[in-house]
């Protein structure tokens, strides 16, 4: 990348907060022609952190995105968030439609269901939440959706198991027992979930990757149906790339 003048790094904002924001990070670390900045939005209390520079917390909606744009210079920004993380990802499309800065979208491909998976898809935790009954009303059910939105769920009459990594706040589920952990995780180690839990419903949102999809592998070998929220449409008009090689060619481009 350039910034018109040969001597100083073009200054890449990278919106965080996953583990394909860290990778691409990394690999741009040793990149002298480049000064990376990492933006975490504060929430975890213990953040993995990336290579390079790193801030921390909310810019005050799009129009404080677009000035720190502004004020820090930035060439490039690249939304590696949270798929679900729809709110930043519209703040960056504005904010980088209002200061001219080109933006690229990094985002994991989502799952898909193969032979065997018994996926019921919905479009919101609200969605999971009322197809529950249906599924039986007695029945044990793992939430792996992280602690966001789980106001959908107080009052169901199931038993809950809910994993975070940060112990999540009210309103819960009225009969839920919190797991803290963090991926990756392992098959066997979601084998033993399932089985120790007497788990007979999985709901979870479609993040994609490595990390946490063996909850689905062994959802599957278990039988067990899996109510899988889809993602929200990212915001139109902004280029995506599914891995940080096609974002380092994206940005040798820029
Ligand atoms: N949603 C998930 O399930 C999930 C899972 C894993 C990781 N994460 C990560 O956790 C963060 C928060 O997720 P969310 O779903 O709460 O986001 P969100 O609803 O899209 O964003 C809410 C607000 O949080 C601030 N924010 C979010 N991401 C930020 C970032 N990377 N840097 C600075 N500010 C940020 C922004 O505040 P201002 O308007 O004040 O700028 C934004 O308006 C994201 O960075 C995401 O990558 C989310």
């Amino acid at each position: 990348m350039t910034t018109g003048r040969r001597d100083r790094p073009a200054h890449v904002l990278i919106l965080g907060g996953t583990a394909q924001a860290r990778q691409l990070a990394e690999e741009l670390a040793d990149d002298p022609s480049l000064t990376v900045t990492s933006s975490l939005a504060g929430r975890v209390a213990e953040p993995l952190l990336p290579a390079g520079q790193v801030r921390t917390g909310g810019f005050g909606g799009a129009d404080g995105l677009a000035d720190w744009l502004r004020g820090h210079r930035v060439a490039a920004l690249v939304d590696a968030t949270h798929p679900f993380a729809a709110a930043i990802s519209a703040n960056a499309a504005a904010a980088a439609a209002a200061t001219a800065v080109p933006l690229l979208a990094l985002r994991r491909p989502g799952w898909t269901a193969g032979p065997g998976d018994r996926w019921h898809p919905v479009d919101s935790l609200e969605a999971a939440a009322e197809l529950l009954p249906s599924l039986g009303a007695d029945r044990r059910v793992f939430l792996s959706t992280g602690r966001g939105g789980l106001a959908a769920f107080a009052g169901l009459p199931q038993q809950f198991l809910l994993r975070s990594v940060d112990p999540p706040g009210p309103p819960l589920p009225t009969a839920v027992e919190v797991l803290l952990d963090r991926g990756p995780f392992t098959l066997g180690g979601e084998r033993e979930l399932l089985r120790e839990h007497r788990i007979d419903i999985l709901v979870t949102r479609d993040s994609g990757g490595a990390a946490t999809a063996p909850k689905l592998t062994a959802a599957r070998e278990a039988g067990i149906p899996v109510v899988v929220v889809r993602r929200p449409a990212p915001p139109p008009g902004v280029p995506v790339v599914a891995d940080t090689a096609a974002a380092r060619v994206w940005l040798r481009g820029r």
